[in-house]
Protein backbone atom coordinates (compact mmCIF):
# COMPACT_ATOMS: atom_id res chain seq x y z
CA UNK A 1 0.00 0.00 0.00
CA UNK A 2 1.44 3.45 0.00
CA UNK A 3 1.32 4.35 3.55
CA UNK A 4 3.23 1.51 3.17
CA UNK A 5 6.11 2.84 0.89
CA UNK A 6 6.07 5.59 2.71
CA UNK A 7 7.33 3.81 5.73
CA UNK A 8 9.90 2.31 4.20
CA UNK A 9 11.31 5.45 2.18
CA UNK A 10 11.48 6.66 6.26
CA UNK A 11 13.35 3.67 6.68
CA UNK A 12 15.55 4.02 3.93
CA UNK A 13 15.94 8.16 4.49
CA UNK A 14 17.05 6.97 8.09
CA UNK A 15 19.99 4.95 7.12
CA UNK A 16 23.43 5.81 7.59
CA UNK A 17 24.82 8.10 4.86
CA UNK A 18 27.21 5.40 3.99
CA UNK A 19 24.55 2.95 3.16
CA UNK A 20 22.44 5.40 1.40
CA UNK A 21 24.98 6.64 -0.96
CA UNK A 22 25.89 2.99 -2.07
CA UNK A 23 21.74 2.57 -2.93
CA UNK A 24 21.64 6.21 -4.61
CA UNK A 25 25.02 5.19 -6.81
CA UNK A 26 22.64 1.44 -7.60
CA UNK A 27 19.52 3.79 -8.62
CA UNK A 28 21.50 6.27 -10.69
CA UNK A 29 23.40 3.42 -12.83
CA UNK A 30 20.01 1.20 -12.62
CA UNK A 31 18.02 4.34 -14.03
CA UNK A 32 21.34 4.95 -16.44
CA UNK A 33 21.00 1.32 -18.02
CA UNK A 34 17.29 0.97 -17.95
CA UNK A 35 17.56 -1.86 -15.85
CA UNK A 36 15.51 -2.54 -12.69
CA UNK A 37 17.21 -3.24 -9.78
CA UNK A 38 15.95 -4.11 -6.58
CA UNK A 39 17.88 -4.93 -3.17
CA UNK A 40 16.70 -8.32 -1.68
CA UNK A 41 17.18 -10.60 1.11
CA UNK A 42 18.62 -10.07 4.43
CA UNK A 43 19.04 -6.04 4.05
CA UNK A 44 15.10 -6.01 2.87
CA UNK A 45 14.12 -8.06 6.48
CA UNK A 46 16.64 -5.93 8.55
CA UNK A 47 15.20 -2.71 7.28
CA UNK A 48 11.99 -3.82 8.00
CA UNK A 49 13.01 -4.88 11.81
CA UNK A 50 14.54 -1.48 12.51
CA UNK A 51 18.03 -3.37 12.47
CA UNK A 52 19.45 -1.88 9.16
CA UNK A 53 22.59 -4.08 8.09
CA UNK A 54 25.88 -3.25 6.16
CA UNK A 55 25.50 -5.87 3.63
CA UNK A 56 23.63 -5.02 0.46
CA UNK A 57 22.45 -7.24 -2.14
CA UNK A 58 21.22 -5.68 -5.25
CA UNK A 59 19.28 -8.17 -8.12
CA UNK A 60 19.42 -7.04 -11.64
CA UNK A 61 17.11 -7.47 -14.10
CA UNK A 62 19.99 -7.28 -16.90
CA UNK A 63 23.58 -7.91 -17.66
CA UNK A 64 24.63 -8.37 -14.00
CA UNK A 65 28.20 -7.79 -14.52
CA UNK A 66 28.01 -4.53 -16.93
CA UNK A 67 25.87 -3.36 -13.58
CA UNK A 68 28.35 -4.17 -11.37
CA UNK A 69 31.04 -2.32 -13.51
CA UNK A 70 29.20 0.57 -13.83
CA UNK A 71 28.25 0.89 -10.24
CA UNK A 72 32.09 0.10 -9.45
CA UNK A 73 32.74 3.35 -11.62
CA UNK A 74 30.05 5.50 -9.80
CA UNK A 75 31.66 4.72 -6.93
CA UNK A 76 35.37 4.46 -7.41
CA UNK A 77 36.23 2.74 -4.69
CA UNK A 78 36.35 -0.94 -3.23
CA UNK A 79 37.75 -3.94 -5.27
CA UNK A 80 35.69 -5.47 -7.45
CA UNK A 81 35.28 -9.05 -8.60
CA UNK A 82 33.17 -10.56 -11.33
CA UNK A 83 32.06 -14.41 -11.33
CA UNK A 84 31.85 -15.76 -14.64
CA UNK A 85 29.42 -18.30 -14.17
CA UNK A 86 26.78 -16.73 -12.90
CA UNK A 87 26.70 -13.01 -13.62
CA UNK A 88 27.29 -12.29 -10.34
CA UNK A 89 29.33 -9.90 -8.84
CA UNK A 90 30.94 -8.54 -5.78
CA UNK A 91 32.47 -5.15 -4.54
CA UNK A 92 34.26 -5.19 -1.50
CA UNK A 93 34.87 -2.07 0.65
CA UNK A 94 38.15 -1.20 2.59
CA UNK A 95 35.70 -0.94 6.15
CA UNK A 96 35.06 -4.51 5.63
CA UNK A 97 31.68 -4.51 3.85
CA UNK A 98 30.54 -5.44 0.72
CA UNK A 99 28.14 -5.37 -1.97
CA UNK A 100 26.44 -7.91 -3.85
CA UNK A 101 25.30 -8.11 -7.63
CA UNK A 102 23.30 -10.87 -9.15
CA UNK A 103 21.15 -11.21 -11.84
CA UNK A 104 17.66 -13.08 -12.57
CA UNK A 105 18.69 -13.80 -16.27
CA UNK A 106 21.95 -15.94 -15.62
CA UNK A 107 19.64 -19.28 -15.64
CA UNK A 108 18.52 -18.73 -19.21
CA UNK A 109 21.70 -17.92 -20.71
CA UNK A 110 22.29 -21.57 -19.80
CA UNK A 111 19.69 -22.89 -21.98
CA UNK A 112 19.00 -21.19 -25.08
CA UNK A 113 15.88 -22.98 -25.96
CA UNK A 114 14.37 -21.94 -23.05
CA UNK A 115 10.61 -19.58 -23.50
CA UNK A 116 11.03 -16.00 -23.23
CA UNK A 117 10.10 -15.14 -19.64
CA UNK A 118 8.41 -11.62 -18.29
CA UNK A 119 11.23 -9.60 -15.89
CA UNK A 120 8.93 -9.68 -13.58
CA UNK A 121 8.28 -13.48 -13.65
CA UNK A 122 11.85 -13.99 -13.04
CA UNK A 123 11.95 -11.92 -10.04
CA UNK A 124 9.34 -14.10 -8.45
CA UNK A 125 11.02 -17.41 -9.51
CA UNK A 126 14.49 -15.48 -7.87
CA UNK A 127 12.53 -15.24 -4.39
CA UNK A 128 11.22 -18.56 -4.63
CA UNK A 129 14.17 -20.10 -4.69
CA UNK A 130 14.83 -18.58 -1.24
CA UNK A 131 15.20 -20.55 2.16
CA UNK A 132 12.07 -18.26 4.17
CA UNK A 133 9.35 -15.64 3.09
CA UNK A 134 10.32 -13.14 5.25
CA UNK A 135 13.83 -13.38 3.36
CA UNK A 136 12.04 -13.87 0.34
CA UNK A 137 11.54 -9.86 -0.24
CA UNK A 138 12.47 -7.58 -2.77
CA UNK A 139 12.90 -3.37 -2.54
CA UNK A 140 12.54 -1.46 -5.76
CA UNK A 141 15.36 1.23 -6.07
CA UNK A 142 15.39 2.64 -9.70
CA UNK A 143 13.82 6.09 -8.92
CA UNK A 144 10.02 5.30 -10.36
CA UNK A 145 9.57 2.65 -8.22
CA UNK A 146 11.58 3.73 -5.01
CA UNK A 147 10.77 2.58 -2.04
CA UNK A 148 8.54 -0.43 -3.31
CA UNK A 149 8.18 -3.73 -1.26
CA UNK A 150 8.04 -6.54 -3.67
CA UNK A 151 6.51 -9.36 -1.47
CA UNK A 152 5.06 -12.40 -3.60
CA UNK A 153 4.74 -14.69 -0.33
CA UNK A 154 4.20 -13.07 2.75
CA UNK A 155 7.15 -12.00 4.12
CA UNK A 156 5.64 -8.83 5.58
CA UNK A 157 3.15 -10.63 7.15
CA UNK A 158 5.19 -13.29 8.69
CA UNK A 159 8.00 -10.81 9.92
CA UNK A 160 5.09 -9.15 11.98
CA UNK A 161 3.81 -12.20 13.47
CA UNK A 162 7.13 -13.31 13.84
CA UNK A 163 7.00 -16.49 11.89
CA UNK A 164 10.05 -18.77 10.22
CA UNK A 165 7.99 -20.16 6.84
CA UNK A 166 9.57 -22.31 4.29
CA UNK A 167 8.86 -21.15 0.65
CA UNK A 168 7.59 -24.95 -0.43
CA UNK A 169 7.81 -28.15 0.85
CA UNK A 170 10.97 -29.20 -1.21
CA UNK A 171 13.09 -26.54 0.71
CA UNK A 172 14.14 -28.25 3.42
CA UNK A 173 15.58 -31.42 1.33
CA UNK A 174 17.07 -29.13 -1.59
CA UNK A 175 19.34 -27.54 0.89
CA UNK A 176 19.72 -28.87 4.73
CA UNK A 177 21.74 -26.30 5.90
CA UNK A 178 18.12 -24.31 5.93
CA UNK A 179 17.24 -25.95 8.80
CA UNK A 180 19.94 -24.69 10.57
CA UNK A 181 18.97 -21.24 8.86
CA UNK A 182 15.72 -21.66 10.59
CA UNK A 183 16.75 -21.91 13.95
CA UNK A 184 19.06 -19.34 13.94
CA UNK A 185 16.35 -16.63 12.37
CA UNK A 186 14.13 -17.76 14.56
CA UNK A 187 16.24 -17.58 17.86
CA UNK A 188 17.68 -14.13 16.46
CA UNK A 189 14.92 -12.80 16.18
CA UNK A 190 12.92 -14.47 18.97
CA UNK A 191 10.49 -16.17 16.20
CA UNK A 192 8.75 -19.22 16.03
CA UNK A 193 9.06 -21.81 12.61
CA UNK A 194 5.29 -21.77 11.23
CA UNK A 195 3.38 -25.00 11.71
CA UNK A 196 3.97 -26.33 8.79
CA UNK A 197 8.02 -25.29 8.77
CA UNK A 198 8.35 -27.28 11.47
CA UNK A 199 6.84 -30.40 10.43
CA UNK A 200 9.03 -29.84 6.91
CA UNK A 201 12.17 -30.04 9.51
CA UNK A 202 11.12 -32.97 11.07
CA UNK A 203 9.95 -34.91 7.71
CA UNK A 204 13.54 -34.07 6.14
CA UNK A 205 15.66 -34.84 9.36
CA UNK A 206 13.60 -38.31 9.30
CA UNK A 207 14.46 -39.27 5.52
CA UNK A 208 18.20 -38.32 6.62
CA UNK A 209 18.74 -35.07 4.58
CA UNK A 210 21.62 -33.80 7.13
CA UNK A 211 23.77 -36.48 5.78
CA UNK A 212 23.76 -34.56 2.19
CA UNK A 213 25.72 -32.22 3.48
CA UNK A 214 29.48 -32.32 3.91
CA UNK A 215 31.43 -31.66 7.02
CA UNK A 216 32.44 -28.02 5.58
CA UNK A 217 28.82 -27.15 4.82
CA UNK A 218 27.64 -28.32 8.52
CA UNK A 219 30.86 -26.81 9.99
CA UNK A 220 30.47 -23.41 8.25
CA UNK A 221 26.68 -23.64 9.27
CA UNK A 222 27.16 -23.61 12.90
CA UNK A 223 29.84 -21.99 12.59
CA UNK A 224 27.57 -19.12 11.86
CA UNK A 225 25.56 -20.06 15.17
CA UNK A 226 28.57 -19.98 17.29
CA UNK A 227 29.17 -16.18 16.04
CA UNK A 228 25.02 -15.25 17.13
CA UNK A 229 24.93 -13.97 20.33
CA UNK A 230 21.72 -15.96 20.92
CA UNK A 231 23.79 -19.25 19.91
CA UNK A 232 23.13 -21.08 23.41
CA UNK A 233 19.72 -21.07 22.24
CA UNK A 234 19.99 -21.90 19.31
CA UNK A 235 21.97 -25.01 20.41
CA UNK A 236 19.50 -25.68 22.85
CA UNK A 237 16.42 -25.76 19.89
CA UNK A 238 19.22 -28.10 17.46
CA UNK A 239 19.50 -30.31 20.14
CA UNK A 240 15.59 -30.52 20.44
CA UNK A 241 14.90 -30.67 16.79
CA UNK A 242 17.20 -33.48 17.15
CA UNK A 243 19.73 -32.21 14.93
CA UNK A 244 22.54 -32.60 16.57
CA UNK A 245 22.37 -35.97 17.83
CA UNK A 246 21.55 -37.18 13.91
CA UNK A 247 24.86 -35.47 13.09
CA UNK A 248 26.81 -36.01 15.25
CA UNK A 249 25.80 -39.98 15.80
CA UNK A 250 25.12 -39.54 19.45
CA UNK A 251 23.48 -38.04 22.18
CA UNK A 252 26.13 -35.67 23.51
CA UNK A 253 26.46 -33.66 27.39
CA UNK A 254 26.34 -30.13 25.11
CA UNK A 255 26.65 -26.93 27.27
CA UNK A 256 24.71 -24.80 25.83
CA UNK A 257 22.72 -23.17 28.79
CA UNK A 258 25.15 -22.24 31.14
CA UNK A 259 26.50 -19.60 29.38
CA UNK A 260 25.00 -15.56 29.47
CA UNK A 261 23.87 -14.25 26.49
CA UNK A 262 25.60 -10.97 26.72
CA UNK A 263 28.54 -11.94 27.78
CA UNK A 264 30.68 -11.12 24.85
CA UNK A 265 32.58 -13.95 23.64
CA UNK A 266 34.61 -15.14 20.45
CA UNK A 267 33.08 -18.42 18.85
CA UNK A 268 36.32 -20.04 19.43
CA UNK A 269 35.54 -20.08 22.94
CA UNK A 270 31.40 -20.51 22.65
CA UNK A 271 33.03 -23.35 21.10
CA UNK A 272 35.26 -24.74 23.89
CA UNK A 273 32.56 -23.76 26.28
CA UNK A 274 29.97 -26.36 24.40
CA UNK A 275 32.35 -28.95 24.43
CA UNK A 276 33.76 -28.87 28.04
CA UNK A 277 31.31 -31.58 29.12
CA UNK A 278 32.59 -34.25 26.60
CA UNK A 279 35.05 -36.72 27.97
CA UNK A 280 37.84 -37.72 25.57
CA UNK A 281 36.22 -40.62 23.54
CA UNK A 282 33.35 -38.10 23.08
CA UNK A 283 35.33 -35.47 21.61
CA UNK A 284 37.06 -38.48 19.70
CA UNK A 285 34.58 -40.02 18.19
CA UNK A 286 31.89 -37.69 17.85
CA UNK A 287 33.78 -34.89 16.50
CA UNK A 288 35.84 -36.76 14.27
CA UNK A 289 34.63 -36.30 10.06
CA UNK A 290 32.02 -33.87 11.62
CA UNK A 291 33.27 -30.99 12.00
CA UNK A 292 36.69 -29.09 10.81
CA UNK A 293 39.85 -30.93 12.15
CA UNK A 294 40.84 -27.69 13.75
CA UNK A 295 37.62 -27.31 16.11
CA UNK A 296 38.57 -31.41 17.23
CA UNK A 297 42.09 -29.88 18.02
CA UNK A 298 41.18 -27.02 19.66
CA UNK A 299 38.58 -28.98 21.90
CA UNK A 300 41.20 -31.73 22.61
CA UNK A 301 44.04 -29.31 23.57
CA UNK A 302 40.95 -27.66 25.87
CA UNK A 303 40.25 -31.18 27.00
CA UNK A 304 43.74 -32.03 27.94
CA UNK A 305 43.89 -28.77 30.13
CA UNK A 306 41.24 -28.92 31.81
CA UNK A 307 41.73 -32.42 33.15
CA UNK A 308 45.27 -31.72 33.77
CA UNK A 309 43.79 -28.88 36.13
CA UNK A 310 41.41 -30.73 37.59
CA UNK A 311 43.58 -33.48 38.59
CA UNK A 312 45.79 -31.58 40.60
CA UNK A 313 45.11 -32.11 44.47
CA UNK A 314 45.54 -28.26 45.10
CA UNK A 315 45.39 -25.39 42.38
CA UNK A 316 48.03 -22.60 43.72
CA UNK A 317 48.72 -20.04 41.29
CA UNK A 318 52.17 -20.95 40.35
CA UNK A 319 50.69 -24.94 39.52
CA UNK A 320 48.28 -23.36 37.77
CA UNK A 321 50.69 -21.29 35.73
CA UNK A 322 52.47 -24.03 34.62
CA UNK A 323 49.65 -25.77 33.06
CA UNK A 324 48.49 -22.49 31.55
CA UNK A 325 51.33 -20.46 30.69
CA UNK A 326 50.94 -20.56 26.90
CA UNK A 327 47.60 -21.46 26.51
CA UNK A 328 45.76 -19.59 24.04
CA UNK A 329 43.30 -16.80 25.43
CA UNK A 330 40.38 -19.22 24.15
CA UNK A 331 41.14 -22.11 26.03
CA UNK A 332 41.53 -19.81 29.38
CA UNK A 333 38.54 -18.02 28.92
CA UNK A 334 36.63 -21.56 28.21
CA UNK A 335 37.94 -22.93 31.66
CA UNK A 336 36.31 -19.81 33.43
CA UNK A 337 32.97 -21.55 32.45
CA UNK A 338 33.78 -24.76 34.36
CA UNK A 339 32.09 -24.62 37.58
CA UNK A 340 35.31 -26.93 38.94
CA UNK A 341 37.32 -24.69 37.85
CA UNK A 342 35.70 -20.75 37.89
CA UNK A 343 36.61 -19.70 41.18
CA UNK A 344 39.93 -20.88 40.46
CA UNK A 345 40.27 -19.08 36.79
CA UNK A 346 39.61 -15.86 38.04
CA UNK A 347 41.83 -15.84 40.61
CA UNK A 348 44.60 -16.93 38.45
CA UNK A 349 43.78 -14.49 36.00
CA UNK A 350 43.51 -11.68 38.35
CA UNK A 351 47.01 -12.78 39.25
CA UNK A 352 48.45 -13.00 36.19
CA UNK A 353 46.91 -9.53 35.27
CA UNK A 354 48.63 -8.12 38.03
CA UNK A 355 52.26 -9.81 37.76
CA UNK A 356 54.47 -7.25 35.57
CA UNK A 357 57.98 -8.44 36.14
CA UNK A 358 60.66 -5.74 36.12
CA UNK A 359 63.82 -8.46 35.26
CA UNK A 360 64.11 -9.93 31.68
CA UNK A 361 66.18 -11.66 29.58
CA UNK A 362 68.39 -9.25 28.95
CA UNK A 363 69.28 -8.36 33.00
CA UNK A 364 70.09 -11.79 33.55
CA UNK A 365 72.87 -12.13 30.64
CA UNK A 366 74.14 -9.22 32.02
CA UNK A 367 74.56 -11.17 35.22
CA UNK A 368 76.41 -13.83 33.39
CA UNK A 369 73.88 -16.43 32.63
CA UNK A 370 74.42 -17.43 28.88
CA UNK A 371 71.54 -17.46 26.54
CA UNK A 372 69.60 -20.93 26.68
CA UNK A 373 66.65 -22.58 28.61
CA UNK A 374 68.69 -21.39 31.80
CA UNK A 375 67.27 -17.77 31.43
CA UNK A 376 63.50 -19.08 30.94
CA UNK A 377 63.70 -21.01 33.96
CA UNK A 378 64.92 -18.30 36.47
CA UNK A 379 62.42 -16.03 35.00
CA UNK A 380 59.44 -18.39 35.81
CA UNK A 381 61.15 -19.22 38.87
CA UNK A 382 60.74 -15.41 39.43
CA UNK A 383 57.22 -15.51 38.09
CA UNK A 384 56.16 -18.54 40.44
CA UNK A 385 57.47 -16.53 43.44
CA UNK A 386 55.53 -13.76 42.63
CA UNK A 387 52.04 -16.11 42.00
CA UNK A 388 53.12 -17.75 45.41
CA UNK A 389 53.47 -14.18 47.24
CA UNK A 390 57.44 -15.27 48.31
CA UNK A 391 58.26 -11.79 46.85
CA UNK A 392 56.12 -8.74 47.01
CA UNK A 393 58.60 -5.83 45.60
CA UNK A 394 60.69 -5.17 43.02
CA UNK A 395 63.51 -5.18 45.28
CA UNK A 396 62.48 -8.50 46.66
CA UNK A 397 62.78 -9.59 42.80
CA UNK A 398 66.06 -8.04 42.63
CA UNK A 399 67.17 -9.83 45.44
CA UNK A 400 65.66 -13.85 44.22
CA UNK A 401 67.21 -13.02 40.61
CA UNK A 402 70.56 -12.19 42.46
CA UNK A 403 69.79 -15.50 44.29
CA UNK A 404 68.96 -17.54 41.66
CA UNK A 405 71.81 -16.32 39.53
CA UNK A 406 74.50 -16.96 41.75
CA UNK A 407 73.39 -20.74 42.67
CA UNK A 408 72.91 -20.74 38.81
CA UNK A 409 76.86 -19.74 38.70
CA UNK A 410 78.24 -21.80 40.77
N1 LIG B 1 19.60 -18.01 0.98
C1 LIG B 1 18.79 -19.13 0.79
N2 LIG B 1 19.21 -20.38 1.20
C2 LIG B 1 20.41 -20.51 1.81
C3 LIG B 1 21.24 -19.40 2.02
C4 LIG B 1 20.79 -18.16 1.60
O1 LIG B 1 17.72 -19.00 0.25
N3 LIG B 1 20.81 -21.73 2.21
C5 LIG B 1 19.13 -16.68 0.51
C6 LIG B 1 18.21 -15.95 1.49
O2 LIG B 1 17.26 -15.25 0.73
C7 LIG B 1 19.13 -14.96 2.16
C8 LIG B 1 20.13 -14.63 1.05
O3 LIG B 1 20.23 -15.84 0.28
O4 LIG B 1 18.44 -13.82 2.58
C9 LIG B 1 21.49 -14.21 1.56
O5 LIG B 1 22.04 -15.22 2.36
P1 LIG B 1 22.95 -14.91 3.61
O6 LIG B 1 23.87 -13.79 3.30
O7 LIG B 1 23.49 -16.19 4.11
O8 LIG B 1 21.87 -14.53 4.69
P2 LIG B 1 21.23 -13.22 5.22
O9 LIG B 1 19.77 -13.38 4.98
O10 LIG B 1 21.89 -12.01 4.74
O11 LIG B 1 21.41 -13.46 6.77
P3 LIG B 1 22.52 -12.97 7.82
O12 LIG B 1 21.80 -11.89 8.53
O13 LIG B 1 22.73 -14.16 8.67
O14 LIG B 1 23.71 -12.57 7.05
Amino acid sequence: SLAMRQDILDLLENLPEEIKKLIKAGQRVADSLGYSVFIIGGFVRDLLLLNPTQDLDFVVEGNGHAFAQALYQELNRGQLTLHDSFGTARIEFPNGTHLDVASTRWEYYEFPGALPQVEESRLRDDLFRRDFTINAMALAINSDRYGELVDYYGGLRDLKQGEIRFLHHLSFIEDPTRILRAVRFAERYRFRLSKETQEGVATALKAGVLHKLSTERFTQEFLLILREKQYARMGQSLIELGVMEEWFGERLPWNFTRIPENENLTSEEKWLISVSLFNQQQINSALSLKLSREMKREALKFKEIQAALLAESSLNLSIMDQHLSGVSRNIRIALRYDPALEQSMNNYEQAVEQLKLEINGFALRKLGISEGPEIGRILKEIRWAWLEQKIHTPAEEKQLMLQLTEQRRK
